[in-house]
């Protein structure tokens, strides 16, 4: 997996991964995907019953207020890369057990090692605990710039999940997710010169 030089490569490398018992319930791998060369990585938990059936991130009802989310920062679906912590859809959309995410996180930590982006968004409490070990709840944390220890470090802005706004779907918790991705936008516009 290391030796994968591209994302098309590691996907091919690890789509038929069978190393926790996620995988043999899937119906579909899903990967993530987005701009290769993304500036903005979004990470949320895992496939939930569309994305297992399509093997594309965020396509059900959380996908489609992601989609306004990254529309709202003036982004189009394909220019940002979409991931998760696990590749394979938990039963039940439970969350996926540590074990279950500690076994996947290589392969979410190589793609963050080939996309190289300025700045990661967190989307809920899973991602943040496993990527960068803070167990602190969401709603204390988001907002608050952590950084990942990879590639000499990588800004990490944790917000909400689109499924916790969904079923919170209050001016507070959404003036929260908006003033979360400003932050995350502004970021990349002050050092990269552009958002974009
Ligand atoms: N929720 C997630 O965390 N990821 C998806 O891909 C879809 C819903």
């Amino acid at each position: 997996m290391e030796a994968a030089g591209s994302l098309a490569d590691l996907e091919a490398c690890i789509q038929g991964c069978l190393a926790c018992p996620l995988g043999a319930g899937r119906m579909k791998f899903v990967f993530g995907e987005g701009d290769p060369k993304a500036r903005i990585l979004f990470v949320g938990e895992g496939p939930g019953r569309d994305e297992d059936l399509q093997g594309r991130p965020f396509v059900g009802k959380a996908g489609e207020l992601l989609d306004r989310m990254l529309g709202a920062m003036g982004f189009e679906r394909n220019q940002v890369y979409i991931c998760n912590v696990v590749k394979c859809r938990p039963p039940d959309n439970r969350t996926p057990t540590p074990a279950e995410a500690q076994r996947c996180l290589p392969y979410l930590r190589r793609q963050i090692e080939l996309v190289r982006p300025g700045v990661i968004v967190t989307l809920g409490a899973t991602p943040l605990r496993e990527l960068l070990g803070v167990t602190t709840g969401i709603t204390r944390v988001r907002g608050q710039w952590h950084t990942l220890d990879m590639l000499g470090g990588i800004p990490v802005m944790p917000t909400f999940h689109p499924a916790y706004v969904l079923r919170q779907y209050t001016q507070d918790v959404r003036r929260a997710v908006w003033s979360d991705l400003q932050a995350a936008r502004n970021w990349l516009a002050e050092n990269h010169g552009t958002a974009k």
